[in-house]
C-alpha cells in the first residue's frame, strides 16, 4: 500500500533546468521522511508539487490517499505546509494571524481564539502576540508561519526548511513539537541544511540533487554506505594545516576535507586506534602541533559530502556516470 506520501516520476523544468528529473517518494503513514540536497536541487519544487501549488510536467502523487492532480483542494484540506520564506500576513497581529487561519479552517471564533493562544505560548510568542507580525525578527516570523500549519492538526505536513534562521533553543523546541505530532500519527516531508536535525527527526532519508534522487535509506545505512572511520585532527597553527595535510594523506583511504578557517582536517582511514596512534606519532615527528585528534564515524555530513560534494568524482567511476564528473 503507498504511504501517506507518494510519488512516481515527478518531473519539473523550468526552461532549460530540469528542477525534478524522475523523483519517486513514498513515506509511510506516521513517519518522517528527510529530504536532503544541496541548494537547488530540487527540494523546494518537489514539496511544491505535491503540495498542489506547482502542476509538474508529467508523473504522479497521492497524498494522504488523494490524487494531487484530479483532487488539489481536497488533497489542500488535508495537508499543512510551512514554506522556505514565511507567509505571514505583516499587517495583522501574530494572534490575528494565527485566529484568521482557524477561521479559514472552520473553526469557530472561540475555538480559533483559545488554539492561538496555545500556539503563541508553545512557539514563544506569547509576549509580542499584539504586535503586527511586520515588527517580527526573522526568527520570530518563522515560528509565526510554523505554529499557523500547525493551527488544525493535519495529518500530513510539509515543512521546507523549518528551522533555518531559528536559534538554538527555538531549534531545540521545534524538533520536540515535531517528535509529539509524529508520535500522534502525523507524517512529515521534512526539508533541511542541517543534517543533525535529519539524523533526529527523520526515518528514512532521500538525498536529491539536479532533480535525481541519489540516495535513500535510514541515516545509519547512508552512514554504513559511507563506509569506514575517520581521523579528525585540529591543528594549532594555520600555516600547519598544509604540512598536516600531506601527513594525512598518507594514511587516508578517501577524500580529504580540509576546513582552513576552524584548521580542522578529515580523512576516512581503516585501521583504528592502531592508525591513531601513527598518525600522532607523524604529526609529532613534524613539529605539528594539535589542539585535537579522534576517530569517528561517519556523520550524515560525510554521508552528503561523499554523495554531492567532491567524492562525486570516485562515485562517477563507480557507477560510470561520466555526466556527474565536474560538477
Ligand atoms: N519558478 C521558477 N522559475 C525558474 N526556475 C526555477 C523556479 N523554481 C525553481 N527553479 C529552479 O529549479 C531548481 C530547483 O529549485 P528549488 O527551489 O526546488 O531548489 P531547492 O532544493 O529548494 O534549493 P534551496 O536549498 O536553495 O532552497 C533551481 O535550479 C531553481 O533555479
Ligand atoms: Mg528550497
Amino acid at each position: 500500500m503507498p504511504g501517506a506520501i507518494y510519488a512516481e516520476g515527478l518531473v519539473k523544468t523550468f526552461g532549460a533546468v530540469r528542477a525534478l528529473d524522475g523523483v519517486d517518494l513514498d513515506v509511510p503513514e506516521g513517519t518522517v521522511l528527510g529530504l536532503l540536497g544541496p541548494n537547488g536541487a530540487g527540494k523546494t519544487t518537489a514539496v511544491r508539487v505535491l503540495t498542489t501549488l506547482l502542476r509538474p510536467d508529467s508523473g504522479s502523487a497521492v497524498v494522504a490517499g488523494i490524487d494531487v492532480l484530479k483532487h488539489p483542494n481536497e488533497v489542500r484540506r488535508s495537508i499543512g505546509l510551512s514554506g522556505q520564506f514565511a507567509a505571514v500576513d505583516e499587517y495583522l497581529t501574530g494572534r490575528e494571524n494565527l485566529q484568521m487561519v482557524g477561521q479559514l479552517y472552520q473553526m469557530s471564533a472561540r475555538d480559533a481564539k483559545t488554539r492561538a493562544v496555545e500556539l503563541l505560548e508553545r512557539f514563544n510568542l506569547s509576549d509580542a502576540a499584539d504586535r503586527p507580525a511586520k515588527t517580527y525578527s526573522g526568527g520570530m516570523r518563522r515560528r509565526l508561519d510554523l505554529a499557523a500549519a500547525l493551527v488544525v492538526s493535519p495529518p500530513v505536513m510539509f515543512m521546507d526548511e523549518p528551522t533555518t534562521g531559528l536559534d538554538p533553543r527555538n531549534r531545540q523546541q521545534l524538533w520536540s513539537i515535531i517528535q509529539e505530532l509524529v508520535a500522534g500519527g502525523t507524517t512529515l516531508l521534512l526539508t533541511t541544511q542541517y543534517l543533525e536535525e535529519a539524523d533526529q527527526l527523520a526515518h528514512d532519508i532521500c538525498v536529491i540533487d539536479h532533480g535525481k534522487v541519489i540516495a535513500r535509506g535510514t541515516s545509519d545505512q547512508l552512514k554504513a554506505r559511507t563506509g569506514g572511520e575517520r581521523v579528525e585532527v585540529v591543528v594549532h597553527e594555520r600555516d600547519q594545516v598544509a604540512t598536516a595535510t600531506g601527513v594525512l594523506s598518507g594514511f587516508g583511504k578517501g577524500e580529504l576535507s580540509v576546513d582552513d578557517h576552524t584548521r580542522r582536517i578529515t580523512v576516512p582511514v581503516t585501521g583504528g586506534a592502531k592508525l591513531l596512534a601513527e598518525v600522532i606519532r607523524e604529526l609529532d615527528a613534524r613539529g605539528i602541533e594539535i589542539d585535537d585528534i579522534g576517530l569517528r564515524r561517519p556523520t550524515l555530513d560525510d554521508v552528503f559530502i561523499s554523495l554531492t560534494g567532491h567524492a562525486a568524482e570516485s562515485r562517477a567511476e563507480e557507477n560510470a556516470q561520466p555526466e556527474e564528473a565536474g560538477k
